[in-house]
């Protein structure tokens, strides 16, 4: 049986092309030519004034946090539905995550919670651009300015989302993205740090190389930092990846405009909503079914699963995991964030590579059609 899978790049001979030269040719003193052309590519498509390309998005917040200069038992807020990747740097300096709920309709941050959840101890705010949907980015930002804290992006799932015509990554002090082999842009495994500020800019690059600033060869290091470089070869598929970033993103609206079309009309089922101002890039296709339906959502993956359609389920909250029991009050977080919880048992993310085909999509859609109008 043929599987559909759930994501998948679209590669070209721009891509392959500007692989072959890399490996052939960035080496010596052209070894940085790729990751100078994808950081600018990367920085002018976005809108802001630097990136710093990295191994993965995970470092680029580990990164950030750092730069910022967030240390031990700093609070640090985070959504709930998100992967763990959003999370876990708090922990790499120190800080203590605080999770928040998420907004039901757009599944990002709840500005409302958010607020709610500011200490004297809040030093930054990580929100999540879930899906390739955006954040209330207006609300987030004058919080954040009201209470003093530093806002940044994990826009890992959103490269050429925009929020009132504002790319996703512009928002925050700072913004981090994933390349993962999963992701629309994609380096095989990647990220990328941006920001319009030239001093945490500095900062960054000076942390992300054993604490030493961009041609320093003298090994006198200052500071013990981290070592989080991408090589050439994937910073030339990045830059290939970029300049299609446009097509790459119609793809996505087009397979999630197939979906909307053939899924419309099914009662107690809703999907990605962009909320208002928003241009979503659709990372994932996602379909949320409301309780009354009483459908367990690993009894849909496994029904679509005997089809050969793969799914995932929806991120479950932070907090619910085994990794975060130790934290104080860790209990308290699912009566506070209801709205996390009900989506972690009522949806899941459907076939959304880059390769999916729209007569795949009339095969997904039967069988989804299937498992609820029989429900
Ligand atoms: C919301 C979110 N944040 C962070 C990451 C981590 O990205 P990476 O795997 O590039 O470190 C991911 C990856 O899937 C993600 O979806």
């Amino acid at each position: 049986m043929k599987r559909i899978p759930i994501a998948g790049p679209w590669i070209t001979s721009l891509e392959i092309d500007y692989v072959n030269d890399a490996v052939a040719n960035a080496w010596y003193d052209n070894a940085n030519i790729y990751h100078f052309r994808f950081e600018k590519a990367f920085a002018d498509y976005v809108g802001v004034a630097h990136a710093v390309s990295l191994p993965s998005c995970t470092s680029g917040l580990h990164l950030a946090l750092a730069a910022l200069g967030v240390g031990i038992n700093d609070e640090v807020i985070v959504p709930e539905i998100t992967w763990i990747a959003t999370a876990a740097p708090i922990n790499y300096v120190g800080a203590i995550p605080v999770f928040v709920d998420v907004d039901p309709t757009t599944w990002c941050i709840c500005p409302d919670s958010l607020e709610a959840a500011i200490t004297p101890r809040t030093k930054a705010v990580i929100t999540v651009d879930l899906y390739g949907n955006m954040a209330d980015y207006d609300r987030i930002l004058a919080i954040a300015k009201k209470y003093n804290i530093r806002v940044i992006e994990d826009a890992a799932e959103a490269a050429g989302a925009r929020y009132k015509g504002k790319n996703a990554g512009s928002f925050g002090d700072v913004a981090a993205f994933s390349f993962h082999g999963s992701k629309t842009l994609t380096t095989g495994e990647g990220g990328m740090l941006v920001t319009h500020d030239r001093a945490l800019f500095d900062r960054a690059n000076f942390l992300r190389d054993h604490g030493r600033v961009p041609g320093d060869f003298s090994f006198e290091n200052s500071e013990v930092a981290f070592k989080y470089k991408m090589s050439s070869m994937q910073a030339a598929l990045g830059l290939a990846q970029t300049e299609r970033l446009d097509e790459l993103i119609q793809k996505k609206r087009a397979a999630f405009a197939w979906y909307r079309e053939r899924l419309s009309g099914i009662p107690g089922l809703t999907m990605n909503d962009p909320g208002l101002d928003v241009d979503a890039t659709y990372w994932m296709v996602s379909i949320v079914w409301n309780e009354s339906l009483r459908l367990n959502k690993k009894d849909v993956a496994n029904a679509l699963a005997q089809h050969g359609i793969d799914t995932r389920p929806f991120f479950s909250p932070l907090s619910s995991l085994g990794a975060y029991q130790h934290l104080p009050g860790i209990e308290a977080c699912r009566a506070r964030n209801p709205v996390s919880y009900r989506l972690r048992d009522c949806g899941i993310n459907l076939p959304s590579s880059l390769g999916l085909q729209e007569v795949e999509v009339d095969f997904v859609c039967e069988h989804l059609r299937q498992i609820f109008l029989k429900s």
